[in-house]
């Protein structure tokens, strides 16, 4: 963002909503999104889900509750997550993972945040009356703490195939999995389609004020959009704030 001449670099969500951005909420079509009346979230949704190539998707107002209401979505309360040990979920969401959604995290080091099949194999243990039922594996791409490292294809391919063989859920904190795909010179879906269900921000980097996106299945969705009522995510102004950014995607 700049101001007064200095370019402020502390992170990509300081950006402000500019004046034609502010002029185009004034005259957002509005409507309530509980009830699904609000014709500028459905079509931002039907948008997403389009763009990522899955089924569906759900606005919701953070990063941090797209990360929530995802694991709750893909999981039951006990079970074990398999996650990167520098990632966003684990360092920087106030511990929602255990605190909220009742899960056991499972961090595994890499090196350059993308996390190796083989440590994410090694760490499925097999059945046992001792141990948390593993259901879900998650990856960050861009990589938040490793610098904005990006995850390619064909290791989430390798990732994906470990989790089918194990009967786990791939999910991918994609904050900004469009500058992945900026960098990796690939259409987002590439990056998608290995992965069973993901979350994107509109507010880093777009000058977006607020929000979220959660994609996946219609079941996912479905879940997650429940989810988001119980976590007091549910709101039907969204829209207004995010108009411009649907406009700007339409171009
Ligand atoms: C990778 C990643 N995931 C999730 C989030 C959380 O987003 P929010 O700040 O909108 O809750 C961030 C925030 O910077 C992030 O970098």
């Amino acid at each position: 963002m700049q101001t007064d001449g200095l370019i402020d670099l502390r992170s990509d969500t300081v950006t402000l909503p500019t004046d034609e951005m502010l002029e185009a909420m004034r005259h957002a079509r509005l409507g309530d999104d509980v009830f699904r009346e609000d014709p500028t979230v459905n079509e931002l949704e039907e948008m997403t889900a389009e763009k990522m190539g899955k089924e569906a998707a759900l606005l919701v107002t953070s990063g941090t509750q797209a990360n929530l209401v995802s694991l709750m979505s893909n999981t039951k309360r006990g079970e074990l997550v398999i996650l990167e040990s520098e990632s966003h979920m684990y360092w920087y969401e106030v511990g929602g993972i255990s605190a909220i959604a009742g899960l056991f995290p499972w961090p595994l080091k890499s090196a350059f945040g993308a996390l190796d099949p083989d440590a994410v194999e090694a760490a499925i243990r097999p059945k046992n009356i001792h141990f948390p039922e593993p259901s879900l594996i998650c990856v960050e791409n861009t990589h938040n703490r490793h610098g904005g490292t990006v995850i390619a294809p064909k290791q989430l391919y390798a990732l994906r195939t470990v989790a089918e063989a194990h009967g786990l859920r791939l999910y991918m904190d994609g904050a900004r999995v469009f500058n992945a795909a900026v960098a990796l010179g690939v259409n987002v879906k590439e990056l998608t389609r290995y992965v069973d269900n993901l979350m994107f921000c509109l507010s880093k980097g777009l000058s977006c004020p607020v929000g979220s996106l959660v994609v996946g299945s219609h079941e996912f969705i479905g879940r997650a959009r429940k989810l988001r009522k119980l976590l007091g995510g549910a709101c039907g102004r969204l829209e207004s704030l995010l108009h411009r950014v649907l406009l700007r995607w339409r171009r």
